[in-house]
């Protein structure tokens, strides 16, 4: 399947990312079936879908956490498909948060944001020191510095993994879930700093089930089902009226669910 054109913020860039007729199967099984993705720079695109449809997948793909057994994924004039990458290179370029936070128990939040750039990145401790107190500065979690992991709420383990996330300055970031471990009222300081973070330019792609936050943040919607890329479009578009009777019969099914 072709892909329809795209319909983010039309800045006349090249696009940032850009994945084309990527498969991915486990053990036979299709996850992605000849996806196909532009994401111009700062625009935010949220992918939508059942349990099982293959966003996280695609997530992976992105990063190099998973090797795609077909197509190819650029970011900006690099393919980072190419099997001479450097996927610690690429994953300097490319942040990435999970549900759950990952952060080192053992480590203090400077230590656990100051990690990659010193071990993996070379950056000099003072430069990375610097960013990353910037960053808790810029978020709100200043006084956290020193603090470890089990002191801190979940929203605020949350944030962390965000900012850690953002050290290395990424061009591009992947956010997998990252509300849906939250209970409700922490929900909304994780949510406020993905808004900051679009009001700054950053170019994010996010998986989640929170339709209204994808509604709100989302320049762009896409739906997967099955692993295919079934329809994308303007987020406000997408909610109102999408095209394709399945996004329809999906979207009525999330608003049935939390009627109950
Ligand atoms: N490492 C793996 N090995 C085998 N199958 C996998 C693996 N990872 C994912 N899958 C399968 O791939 C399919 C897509 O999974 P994926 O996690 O990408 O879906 P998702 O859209 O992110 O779902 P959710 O909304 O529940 O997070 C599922 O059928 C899943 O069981
Ligand atoms: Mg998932």
């Amino acid at each position: 399947m072709k892909p329809s054109k795209q319909t983010g913020p039309d800045t006349g860039a090249e696009p940032l990312l850009r994945i084309e007729g990527v498969w991915k199967n486990y053990h036979g099984h299709h996850v992605l079936r000849g996806v196909d993705l532009e994401v111009a720079p700062h625009e935010v695109v949220c992918l939508i879908g059942a349990s099982g449809s293959g966003k996280s997948t695609l997530l992976r793909c992105v990063n190099l956490l998973e090797t795609v057994d077909d197509g190819a994924i650029w970011l900006g004039r690099d393919e980072i498909t190419d099997v001479g990458t450097d996927p610690d290179e690429v994953r300097r370029r490319i942040g990435m948060v999970f549900q759950s936070y990952n952060l080192f128990p053992h480590m203090s939040v400077l230590d656990n944001i100051t990690l990659a750039p010193v071990r993996a990145h070379r950056w000099t401790r003072r430069d990375a020191e610097a960013r990353a107190r910037e960053l808790l500065d810029r978020f709100g979690l200043a006084d956290k510095a020193h603090a470890y992991p089990d002191r801190l709420s979940g929203g605020q383990q949350q944030r962390v993994a965000i900012i850690r996330a953002m050290a290395c300055e990424p061009s591009l970031l992947l956010l997998d879930e990252v509300t849906s471990a939250l209970d409700p009222e922490l929900v909304t300081e994780v949510m406020g700093i993905i808004r900051e973070l679009k009001d700054s330019g950053m170019t994010m792609v996010l998986a989640t089930h929170e339709m209204g936050f994808a509604r709100d943040i989302a320049d762009t919607v896409c739906f997967l089902q099955d692993g295919v890329l079934l329809e994308r479009g303007p987020a406000e578009q997408m909610f109102t009226e999408p095209r394709e009777p399945r996004t329809r019969a999906f979207l009525q099914r999330v608003l049935e669910s939390r009627r109950l």
